[in-house]
């Protein structure tokens, strides 16, 4: 069957035209089939469901498993969108080899059209050798989460003249090796202009401001589902956290009380006269129980 997916080529396009490109992560079969009819060109897999969906503090525990099966679920639920999806903590950076085993699985068992890699110049012979393999990469730098301990915290990078240079010099590695775009994560927004102007791939930012040629953002965080924390890149578009939870304490508080389920949430059935009575004394046992706090 041929693919209606939105292809690395046609983002590129549309950056050309100066289309600005939004962009979203999705981990399951659900999320993906809104954001696809929401008709977001672009699904990021993030490792991000480490924190998200698994509930670790850091991505670096996600394994290339985890990856492909949420992938394959994410591709499942969506029909559109080009689905690019991270490539985990050190299923990239040992070798080429491993790179290429590892995204080979990501887009054989996944589904994926392009995985994502975090890191500047020292990653960009890995880069190059997926991309002279056949497969689309999507670069990432700035802050990088898989470094999180390096970096020393979840912190905005290239904030000095000489580290703004060595994420030029990254932006520029990441493009010659092949890569088809390029993330920008938490940098100030005076360096992600300048490198979104000086560089000819789409940049696509993520609490890098207003002028790169997309945006990214955490599914979670965008809808609000967290309960506490929310990033104020994330923006203010719905609170989705609270609503669920607004949801559930009414629908807990109606099954107390005995308003829920209604007769039309109920299926009926004519039963036999034997049946019936069998039914009615099945009632009288429960209710009995109920009574007893069995
Ligand atoms: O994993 C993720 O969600 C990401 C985004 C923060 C860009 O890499």
């Amino acid at each position: 069957m041929r693919s209606r997916r939105i292809t690395t080529h046609k983002i590129q396009a549309m950056t050309a035209k100066g289309e600005r490109i939004p962009m979203v992560t999705a981990y399951d079969y659900t999320q993906a089939r809104i954001v696809d009819a929401a008709g977001i060109p672009m699904i990021l897999v993030g490792d991000s469901l480490g924190n998200v969906v698994l509930g670790f503090d850091s991505t670096i525990p996600v394994t290339v498993d985890d990856m492909v099966r949420h992938c394959a679920a994410v591709v499942r639920g969506s029909e559109r969108a080009l689905i690019v999806v991270d490539m985990p903590f050190m299923s990239y950076q040992v070798d080429a080899e491993t790179a290429l085993r590892n995204a080979g699985r990501l887009l054989q068992e996944g589904g994926a059209q392009a995985v994502k890699l975090e890191g500047g110049k020292p990653i960009a012979p890995i880069i190059r050798r997926l991309v002279d393999a056949g497969v689309a990469v999507m670069g990432h730098i700035g802050l990088t989460p898989q470094s999180v301990h390096k970096l020393g915290g979840y912190r905005i990078q290239g904030k000095t003249q000489r580290s703004a240079d060595a994420l030029i010099e990254d932006a520029f590695a990441i493009q010659d090796a092949g890569a088809f775009a390029v993330v920008l994560e938490l940098i100030p927004v005076e360096l992600a202009a300048e490198i979104t102007k000086r560089l000819d791939i789409p940049t696509i930012g993520i609490g890098a401001g207003m002028y790169t040629d997309g945006q990214v953002q955490v599914l979670y965080d965008m809808l609000g589902l967290g309960l506490d924390f929310k990033p104020k890149h994330a923006g203010d578009y719905a609170t989705l956290g609270l609503t669920a939870k607004d949801a559930l304490e009414r629908y807990a508080a109606d099954v107390r009380e005995g308003s829920f389920p209604t007769q039309a949430n109920s299926f009926h059935v004519d039963l036999e006269p034997a049946a019936a009575e069998e039914a009615a004394a099945y009632g009288s046992t429960n209710a009995a129980n109920v009574q007893h706090g069995v």
